[in-house]
């Protein structure tokens, strides 16, 4: 990789990709590619950046042939609750996106990553361990948008031989771009309430065990994952990753241990814990860490702490 591409620059992953590679590559390497939210004033002046909506395909054309892209971190996306109530919307940001994404990646000879996501399986999937190779019958159209992604991103591989790679994503927690509009949000929401008013209402029951990870761990694995050598990946796409598996009374329990007064009530959303049923509870990764050596740093503990301390400094200087 020499010069990239990361669409969705200021979503919750993009905002703390873009710092990481311009640190590795170079502030002028690293093209940032937002829509809906305005950067913030480090990602728009550190290093190039430019207004793009994916679903214009010549406006992706134009950005990779202007700044000579050779990777893409195609990361712009609507999440799983957004894409439930606008269902045709997410299906032209997630597919026909990916699509644009993808085509001008053949003609351009660039490789691409693509998030996908726990969201990819559904009910019939087996929920504890689940295998890398297994049913994927989402029943939410997010996870039918990444399962057509992940489908489409093997085929430009073996029909164009475009160098796509990606991972599915679980939950992920962090502070810096809170998430919009997922059903694992909870987990990162939760703190900030413990810490500016000491309780929380969480819209998933108690007893929801999921899949996460914490952001500087999804940092880490879309980057190894793009700069390990290729002939080691027998699986193109959506490899399973994963750091930790809790629920929210788990969790809770973690922050008392910070915040002893600290409470949670629950008012379940029917909508975002239909969802989360049909999610793993626990995925298999093992590929993954054969494969390209994943392997996260941050368990539920140290995700705490460390999400507790930042917050606590952004809180007070804000
Ligand atoms: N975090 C995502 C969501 O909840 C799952 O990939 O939509």
């Amino acid at each position: 990789m020499k010069n990239i591409l990361v669409t969705g620059a200021t979503g919750q992953i993009g905002s703390e990709l873009i710092p990481v590679l311009r640190d590795k590559y170079g502030n002028q390497a690293v093209v940032a590619a937002g829509h809906s939210r305005d950067p913030d004033t480090e990602l728009a002046e550190a290093g190039p950046f430019c207004k793009l909506d994916v679903r214009d395909a010549a406006g992706i054309e134009q950005v990779v042939a202007h700044y000579r892209i050779d990777a893409i971190f195609h990361l712009a996306s609507l999440l799983s609750a957004v894409a439930e109530r606008e269902p045709q919307l997410a299906w032209d940001i997630n597919i026909n996106g990916l699509i644009n994404v993808l085509d001008v990646a053949r003609g351009r000879g660039c490789a691409v990553f693509f998030p996908s996501s726990i969201g990819a399986f559904g009910p019939l999937t087996p929920a504890e361990n689940t295998p890398q190779d297994t049913i994927q019958h989402p029943n939410t159209m997010y996870g039918i948008t990444k399962v057509s992604g992940e489908l489409l991103c093997g085929y430009y591989h073996k029909r164009y031989g475009v160098d796509t790679r990606g991972v599915r994503y679980p939950g992920l927690i962090s502070y810096k771009t809170p998430p919009g509009g997922g059903t694992t949000d909870y987990a990162v929401e939760i703190f900030y309430s413990a810490l500016k008013h000491g309780r929380y209402e969480c819209f998933l029951a108690a007893d929801t065990r999921l899949d996460m990870m914490y952001m500087p761990d999804a940092i880490e694995a879309a980057i190894r994952l793009m700069e390990c050598d290729g002939q080691r990946l027998m699986h193109r796409n959506g490899y399973n990753v994963t750091a930790m598996s809790f629920s929210p009374a788990d969790i809770t329990r973690e922050i008392k241990k910070h915040i002893p007064d600290f409470t949670v009530d629950y008012k379940v959303d029917p909508v975002r814990q239909g969802i989360a049923d049909s999610w793993p509870r626990h995925m298999d990764d093992s590929v993954a860490r054969k494969e390209w050596g994943w392997q996260p740093q941050f368990d539920l503990p140290d995700t705490v702490a460390d999400m507790l301390q930042h917050l606590s400094n952004r809180l007070t200087t804000s």
